[in-house]
């Protein structure tokens, strides 16, 4: 028991520590949103049925090294057969103290020959919405996938266009811990899902993105033990918009959810 509380105490600590350094990487004159207040981690981690224990020191922010190994162990997998196939595995991009990270479905094309998230006219998108309604740069965010490496129709063929496809269930299930690893790392105060596949995997439900975008939930995951909810905002993903521009309002709608969220940490 003394054991534990000391553990807590080193946790509050690290914490603390590193909120500190996040409200003076804030500091007025930034372009980083203001940070909202988050309750202190008073006691260690309680691991629920679904999720192996949280050790303490996954209660810090990571070190990008901690980042960089988890980038090598992506690199190297092989867990499922989307390793084989692609050309480059697409880890993640952006600040590890980011407030929100934004997940997608899996690196299409561009991504596969670039490494990187959201490069192609999605990204594009994605870039011009962050900006334009939330005054961010994708290097003040962090973006990442469901699955990081490029789900194809014929993987014998990487360099052939229209030959995506969406993720299976098994590669999912093989990707997530992957996910999850770099969610506990940054500890965002919220995840946008770009799509019906992110949402539907990370809210855990079998609803279509229209059905249960325009509010936020929580993660049904405690990543971080009871008293560290991270809120799920849903969206349409950006290809979608290209393809129906009429769903360009709601997004902006979901977007300044997620913009006053981030200003007020204020949210139903
Ligand atoms: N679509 C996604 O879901 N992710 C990407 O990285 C690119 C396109």
């Amino acid at each position: 028991m003394r054991r534990e509380l000391a553990a807590a105490a080193r946790d509050l600590a690290a914490y603390i520590k590193a909120q500190d350094e996040n409200l003076a990487e804030a500091a007025p004159g930034s372009s980083v949103v203001k940070r909202v207040s988050r309750p202190s981690p008073a006691a260690p981690p309680v691991p629920t049925a679904a999720e192996p224990e949280v050790k303490p020191s996954a209660m810090t922010h990571k070190k990008p090294a901690d980042m960089d190994a988890l980038a090598e162990q992506v690199k190297a997998c092989r867990k499922c057969g989307l390793g084989h196939a692609r050309l480059n595995a697409v880890f993640g991009v952006g600040t590890y103290k980011a407030k929100v990270v934004f997940v997608g479905e899996g690196p299409g094309f561009q991504e596969d020959h670039k490494g990187e998230p959201f490069v192609g006219r999605s990204g594009q998108l994605l870039d011009k919405i962050l900006e334009t309604v939330l005054g961010l740069k994708r290097s003040e965010v962090y973006i990442a996938n469901i699955v990081k490496c490029h789900p194809m129709k014929n993987p014998e063929t990487p360099e052939a266009h229209g030959n995506d496809r969406p993720p299976t269930p098994e590669e999912i299930s093989a990707c997530r811990p992957y996910l999850d690893e770099q969610l506990r790392a940054i500890k965002p105060l919220c995840i946008v899902t770009l799509g019906s596949v992110a949402t539907k995997v990370l809210l855990g439900t079998d609803k279509g993105i229209s059905l249960v975008r325009g509010r936020a939930y929580d993660y049904p995951v405690e990543l971080f033990g009871p008293g560290h909810p991270i809120k799920v905002i849903p969206t349409y993903h950006p290809a979608a918009l290209l393809r129906n521009p009429n769903l360009k309002r709601d997004t902006w709608e979901d977007m300044k959810l997620l913009k006053s969220f981030l200003e007020t940490s204020k949210i139903g």
